[in-house]
């Protein structure tokens, strides 16, 4: 329907939109594409510009994902496209349009849009972050070890929403790699590092 690709179109612009990008630049802050990780995410941020930059950017684009998902939703717009409009904010935040298709890494956002279909799916993505983040000291870790369980957490609470979030995962997953390859070489930074080293 008319109304449903427009709110795919509305996520994909609004997940255009980098928090990291916006923030850093309204708080005169260097450019999260060229410092740290070159990833405009929180995490790169934290590492670049010191937790308060980092939770506006955090909250900024979880809310990327969040809200297009929680307006379909209340516009009545059948489940499948709230599936299809949480992929098209996620890749928003990926491929935005804004800053020629170079964007994060979509942790936040697709966070965001499992965030919206529930508060015991959101406690257990979260608490999942933040256990392997805890215990293993990297943010990546966190990220790749939640999009693995996400689809089946998932799964058990809301099983109609299961292929959309895999596709999540996937985007997430794949924009890894490289995070992948320095945590096999034991050569990705702590978060603790990062905290050391702007204070
Ligand atoms: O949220 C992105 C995080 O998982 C990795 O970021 O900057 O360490 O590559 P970064």
């Amino acid at each position: 329907s008319g109304i449903a690709l427009a709110m795919i179109i509305f996520a994909y612009l609004l997940g255009s939109v980098s928090g990291a990008i916006l923030i850093c630049r309204l708080a005169g802050l260097p450019d999260p594409r060229l410092h740290g990780s070159g990833n405009p995410g929180a995490t790169n941020v934290l590492r670049i510009g010191g937790k308060l930059a980092a939770a506006g950017v955090l909250i900024f684009d979880v809310l990327k994902g969040m809200l297009p998902v929680w307006f379909a939703y209340l516009l009545n717009i059948p489940y499948f496209y709230l599936g299809i409009i949480a992929i098209a904010a996620c890749l928003g935040h990926i491929y935005p349009i804004f800053f020629h298709f170079k964007g994060g890494k979509g942790v936040a956002t697709a966070f965001g849009s499992i965030a919206a279909i529930g508060w015991d799916l959101t406690g257990l993505v979260a608490g999942t972050w933040l256990l392997t983040v805890l215990l293993s000291g990297y943010s990546s870790l966190g990220a790749i070890v939640s999009a693995l369980v996400a689809p089946f957490y998932v799964w058990w609470f809301k099983p109609e929403f299961t292929f959309p979030v895999a596709m999540l995962s996937c985007l997430v997953l794949i924009r890894h790699h490289d995070n992948i390859q320095r945590l096999w070489r034991g050569q990705e930074s702590r978060i603790w590092q990062k905290l050391k080293k702007k204070r």
